[in-house]
């Protein structure tokens, strides 16, 4: 019997799965935004260009948020001003109002996203707005960068359950998401910002945004992975039709407004299944992998994912 090659899962297809799947990189944004100690603008700079040379096309950079609200992304305007563009990477960053598309704007930026809330509680929490504040905030910030040219993503927040509030109907998503993409943006991704749906939810809340309007080639799920369901949720979306996955490299992340929210699904962990399953994204896991591994030694704690762990614990 030969060794067994580490690294590599068996390639085996399986039905009614795409052939290619986008992975929407958010470790240098939801990673990074929750951590305890700032990291250092040379950290990000070098963390977002190995991430580019693992091969992943979209690269979620930073936040246009109040400073005050999140420190950590305090730097945005160095960072991009910094950064080294690689040819056919997308760097979207996240703007809450027009102050912020001002300064994207500025900083060059050719792609943000707006991140709408589905219940009353995390809205005021997060954006200081009640539920339907937030749609007057993100209204003129979508019209002007549409004019500009600019692409406009969309995320939900607490589509699949909320610390204060508890279940949160599909209903409620998909009328939120169906409200924020009616403004021009291209792309919905529904958050479970606390990591706690499980597969057959996430047909629910896909099934009632596709029923609202939103065709499933424009849906993008963003899984934190609290109880260990980001995966199962993941593969549950693929089959709906799902084609875009938000992930961060090594686990990283958490959102610093919702108690009990823990690292995003690991793209680490994403790419191993999507590779076993024949599905092509691009990434090289090893570069990725020791992407993650460097990562761990300057926020000085392992990764939390298992992929990670596996090939370098
Ligand atoms: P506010 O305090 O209501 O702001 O915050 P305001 O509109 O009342 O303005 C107050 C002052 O702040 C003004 O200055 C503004 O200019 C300034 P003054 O005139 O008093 O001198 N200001 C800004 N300065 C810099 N950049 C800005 C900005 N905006 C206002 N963009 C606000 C409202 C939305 C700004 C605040 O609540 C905020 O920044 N929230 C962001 C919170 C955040 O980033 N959370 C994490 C991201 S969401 C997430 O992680 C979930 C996700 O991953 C999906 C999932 O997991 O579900 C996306
Ligand atoms: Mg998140």
């Amino acid at each position: 019997m030969g060794a067994r090659e580490v690294g590599l899962p068996a390639e085996v297809r399986a039905d009614g799965l795409p052939e290619r799947v986008t992975i929407w990189e958010v470790g240098a944004r939801d990673g990074l935004q929750n951590e305890s100690a700032v990291v250092p603008v040379e950290v990000k700079l070098e963390f977002l260009a190995r991430l580019a040379a693992a091969g992943l096309g979209v690269l979620e950079a930073t936040s246009f948020v109040h400073p005050k609200w999140v420190p950590q992304l305090a730097d945005a305007e160095e960072l991009l001003s910094r950064l080294d563009f690689v040819d056919g990477v997308r760097y979207p960053v996240l703007v809450p109002n027009e102050r912020g598309l001002d300064r994207a704007l500025a900083a060059g930026v050719r792609h943000i996203a707006i991140f709408g809330s589905a219940t009353e509680t995390f809205a005021n929490r997060n954006l200081n707005r009640t539920l339907d504040e937030q749609f007057a905030m993100f209204e003129p910030v979508v019209a002007r960068a549409r004019a500009e040219g600019l692409d406009v993503r969309a995320y939900v927040s607490m589509c699949f359950g909320d610390p204060w509030e508890g279940a949160v109907a599909a209903e409620q998503v998909a009328a939120v998401g169906g409200r924020l993409m009616s403004m021009g943006c291209s792309q919905l991704s529904l958050g479970d910002t606390i990591g706690v749906a499980t597969p057959g939810q996430v047909e629910a809340v896909v099934g009632a945004v596709v029923a609202a309007g939103v065709p499933v080639s424009d849906v993008a799920v963003h899984f934190h992975d609290t109880y260990g369901q980001a995966l199962s949720n993941t593969l549950a979306a693929l089959r709906l039709g799902v084609t875009t996955v938000d992930s961060s490299a090594g686990g990283l992340g958490g959102c610093p407004y919702a108690e009990s929210a823990t690292g995003n699904l690991a793209t680490e962990d994403l790419v191993w299944m999507l590779d076993g399953l024949g599905i092509e994204t691009g990434v090289d896991l090893d570069l990725l992998v020791d992407t993650s591994a460097w990562m761990a030694t300057k926020l000085d704690r392992p990764s939390p994912s298992r992929v990670v762990r596996a090939l370098r614990g």
